[in-house]
C-alpha cells in the first residue's frame, strides 16, 4: 500500500487510460505479493517509469491545452494550479459529455412519479423485465453500425454488462457439477474478470486463469473479449479442445475504437451502454443470446439477484440510443456520435504516441490498419482501455 501513497502523493500522476479503464494498473498497484506485473514490469521500475511517463504526458496535455481541441469538460480538471491530476481509481467514460451536451434537450426523458411502477415490463415474453423500446432501439443500433447480428437473438438486459457476466456464468454451470466449472480467458484480460468470477467463491464456477495454458480436462467456459481490455486486439478462441463454451465480450466492438469489418455473430455476446454511448452511470447492458435455455437462466439469474433491472435507466438508455442512431442518419456538426468519439480516440492515441515517444522507456502497441464497413474509412484500432505499456529495457 506504501507504494500506492507514493505515487498518488504525485502531482502529476499517469494516464495510462485513454478514455475508459484503468483497472490494469490498479491491479499492478494492489498487487502486493507479486513482484513482476503484466509485461514483465518490475514494481519498482514501474514506480520509476510512472513518474516518468507521468510528467511526460503532464507535457503533451499542457500543449494539447494549448491548441483548440475536443477534449472532454470533465477528464482532468486543472484545479491545482496548472499540475495535472488524474484520477486513476476507474476509469470513466466522461469524454463523450461534450457530444452529450451539444444534443441538449433530444437526450432528455421525462418520467412521471406514475410511471414505470410494476416490476414488468413485458410479462409476456422470455425476458419479461426489458423494456420494449429499448429492446427496438438495441436492434435498430446494431443493423445500423453492423456490429452484430440480433436476428435469432434473445436480447437479455442486465445492470451493466457486469451483471450479464455473471448471470452467463450462472446459465452455463451445471448445478449439479462434482466440481466448479473452469471460467478462462487469453492474457492480458480484463482485471475485473477474475475478481468478479471469485469474489462469492461460488460452487458452480471458479476462475482458471490464462486460457493458452488451460489444459483441465473436461468442460470451460471460454472468455473472449475483442477488441481486448487491456491491449486492444483483436481476438478469438484460443483453447483447442472440445467441451468449451465461448462468451463474447464485445463491449469495444464500436466504431470509435476499432473498424467494423463484419456483423459479429456469437451465440453469445455481451455489449454495454457505458464503452458505445459512454453512459456508464446508467448501469444498462445487453447480451444477445442464441440458445433459449441458456437465455433463461440468465433471466432467472437477474430475477434471483436484482428482480430485473432499472426501468428508468432503461427508459432513458432507449433515449440514449435513438438519439445516437439519429445521429447518424443526420450527423451534426460534431457528426455522429462515432465520427465524434473516433477522432477524440484518435486524437489520444496521438498525444499518447509522441510522449512515450519522448520518454524514450515503452513501447506501445502497433495495430494494423482495417477498413470500417460503418465510417467507410480504413483506420487502425485506437484502443479505449489501458494502453499496454511495456519496459523497453
Ligand atoms: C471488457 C469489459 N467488459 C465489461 C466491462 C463492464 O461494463 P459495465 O460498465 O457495463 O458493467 C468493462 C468495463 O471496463 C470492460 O472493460
Amino acid at each position: 500500500m506504501a507504494m500506492f501513497f507514493n505515487i498518488f502523493s504525485l502531482k502529476n500522476l499517469l494516464v495510462l487510460s485513454l478514455a475508459l479503464n484503468a483497472s490494469l494498473i490498479l491491479r499492478g498497484l494492489y498487487e502486493k505479493d507479486s513482484e513482476v506485473i503484466d509485461g514483465g514490469l518490475s514494481v519498482e521500475k514501474q514506480e520509476d517509469t510512472l513518474m516518468t511517463t507521468a510528467r511526460v504526458l503532464s507535457e503533451a496535455r499542457a500543449t494539447q491545452r494549448a491548441r483548440p481541441s475536443m477534449h472532454s469538460s470533465s477528464s482532468t480538471a486543472d484545479s491545482d494550479g496548472g499540475d495535472t491530476i488524474i484520477n486513476l481509481d476507474h476509469g470513466d467514460p466522461t469524454m463523450y459529455e461534450r457530444f452529450w451536451q451539444q444534443a441538449g434537450d433530444k437526450s432528455t426523458i421525462v418520467i412521471p412519479g406514475w410511471q414505470s411502477m410494476s416490476y414488468f415490463s413485458d410479462a409476456g415474453s422470455l425476458c419479461w423485465f426489458l423494456e420494449p423500446d429499448f429492446a427496438k432501439e438495441i436492434i435498430r443500433l446494431h443493423k445500423i453500425v453492423g456490429n452484430a447480428v440480433t436476428e435469432d437473438r434473445h436480447i437479455v438486459v442486465g445492470t451493466g454488462s457486469t451483471q450479464l457476466y455473471q448471470a452467463v456464468l450462472y446459465a452455463l454451470s451445471p448445478q449439479d457439477a462434482v466440481e466448479p466449472l473452469s471460467v478462462v480467458s487469453a492474457a492480458p484480460y480484463y482485471s475485473s474478470y477474475p475478481l468478479i468470477t471469485d469474489c462469492l467463491k461460488s460452487g458452480l464456477y471458479k476462475w482458471a486463469g490464462d486460457a493458452q495454458s488451460f489444459n483441465k480436462e473436461g468442460p470451460f467456459i471460454e472468455l473472449v473479449t475483442s477488441p481486448n481490455n487491456p491491449d486492444g486486439y483483436a481476438r478469438q478462441s484460443v483453447v483447442n479442445k472440445s467441451g468449451g463454451i465461448l462468451v463474447h465480450d464485445l463491449a469495444y466492438y464500436w466504431p470509435q475504437y476499432t473498424p467494423i469489418i463484419s456483423a459479429a455473430n456469437h451465440d453469445i455476446m455481451l455489449f454495454t451502454v457505458s464503452k458505445s454511448t459512454g453512459h456508464a452511470g446508467m448501469r444498462i447492458g445487453w447480451a444477445l443470446v442464441k440458445d433459449e435455455e441458456v437465455a433463461k437462466k440468465m433471466v432467472k439469474f437477474v430475477e434471483l439477484n436484482t428482480i430485473g433491472v432499472s426501468k428508468d435507466s432503461q427508459l432513458r438508455a432507449a433515449k440514449v440510443l435513438q438519439v445516437v442512431i439519429s445521429s447518424c442518419q443526420y450527423p451534426t456538426s460534431l457528426g455522429s456520435l462515432f465520427d465524434f468519439s473516433a477522432h477524440l480516440m484518435e486524437e489520444r492515441w496521438s498525444l499518447l504516441r509522441a510522449a512515450v515517444r519522448q520518454s524514450g522507456l515503452f513501447t506501445l502497441p502497433e495495430f494494423s490498419p482495417g477498413s470500417c464497413s460503418f465510417l467507410n474509412k480504413s483506420f487502425a484500432p485506437q484502443p479505449g482501455p489501458v494502453a499496454y505499456i511495456s519496459d523497453h529495457s
